[in-house]
């Protein structure tokens, strides 16, 4: 049942925060602060309130406060979200706040993206070109028409924010080497791309045993972007083009069909993160 609506202003809303400070926890530990409730109130502005008047050493990170930065994604009552984008009206009484799963806590609400970072690199997401002199100095526009455009523009919305990675059940059950959502998201968006050449420099790591073959199509990472990026959508679509080797748009080959699997090249900048285990005290892995 949606509580929209049943809070009115002044109500007390109880946010139940979990804490993790390095230097002296070995475990997550939960604390609770009351909270006045107003019209328009996001669990951001939930969590400026408690650090301002309550406990200033609460951690969190935020920068534009309107969903664009991708930098304040945390897990707020059962799901990854956004606390600039969400309001604590949608979700009632109880807010529930932890960093998000599958990534290591720096401290309290503060979730180590190195690794998706690390993964986002992996799959080499920008424009290659045949000509690589002219990728490095060029002397012209790519240019593309409007359907071209269409066939990746919905994969370009990606903030970053992990979110995906956070939803996904493979990350979960400790396969933290997989390239995950977002990184395979990212990929498709460039392999889609008119102007990209690049498909089979990447074809390594999108073939391997931790790319799109690791992905058991749960869908958990769509229902949880906040952008409407679609990786699921996105991995079938790359999945596709690795298995016939063979452009989406041309139909012209790209790559030799997907390569035996074997270890993950020497060089990928992916370590598997040591995630703090703890018990989130709501049933969430
Ligand atoms: S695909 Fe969506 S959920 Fe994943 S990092 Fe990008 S914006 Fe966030
Ligand atoms: S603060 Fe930038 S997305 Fe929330």
């Amino acid at each position: 049942m949606s509580p929209r609506g049943a809070l009115k202003p002044g109500d007390l809303v109880t946010a139940r925060v979990a804490r993790y400070d390095p230097e002296r926890d070995r475990a997550l530990r939960w604390q609770t602060w009351q909270v006045a409730w107003k019209p328009g109130l996001t669990v951001l502005d939930l969590l400026h309130q408690i650090k301002e008047q309550q406990d200033g050493t609460l951690a969190f990170r935020e920068a534009c406060r309107m969903g664009v930065c991708g930098s304040c994604g945390m897990y707020i009552n059962g799901r990854p979200r956004l606390a600039c984008n969400t309001q604590v009206g949608e979700l009632g009484r109880r807010v529930t706040v932890s960093a998000l799963p599958n990534h290591d806590v720096i401290k309290d609400l503060v979730s180590d993206l190195a690794p998706t970072f690390a993964r986002h690199r992996a799959v080499r997401p920008y424009i290659i070109r045949d000509d690589h002199a002219e990728m490095n100095q060029p002397t012209r526009e790519y240019r593309q028409t409007p359907e071209e455009l269409e066939t990746y523009i919905q994969f370009s919305g990606c903030i970053t924010c992990s979110l995906c990675l956070a939803a996904c059940p493979i990350a979960s059950t400790n396969d933290l080497a997989f390239l995950g959502p977002q990184a395979l998201a990212q990929a498709y968006r460039y392999v889609a791309d008119s102007r990209d050449a690049g498909v089979a420099a990447r074809a390594q790591v999108l073939s391997g045993p931790h790319g799109v073959v690791s992905c058991h199509l749960a869908g958990a990472c769509s229902e949880a972007c906040p952008k409407g990026v679609d990786p699921a959508l996105a991995i079938q679509f790359l999945n596709r083009v690795l298995l016939t080797g063979r452009s989406e748009r041309t139909g012209a080959p790209l790559v030799e069909a997907r390569p035996p699997a074997g270890p993950p090249p020497a060089d990928r900048p992916v370590a598997p993160p040591a995630n703090v285990k703890a018990d989130r005290g709501d049933g969430s892995p």
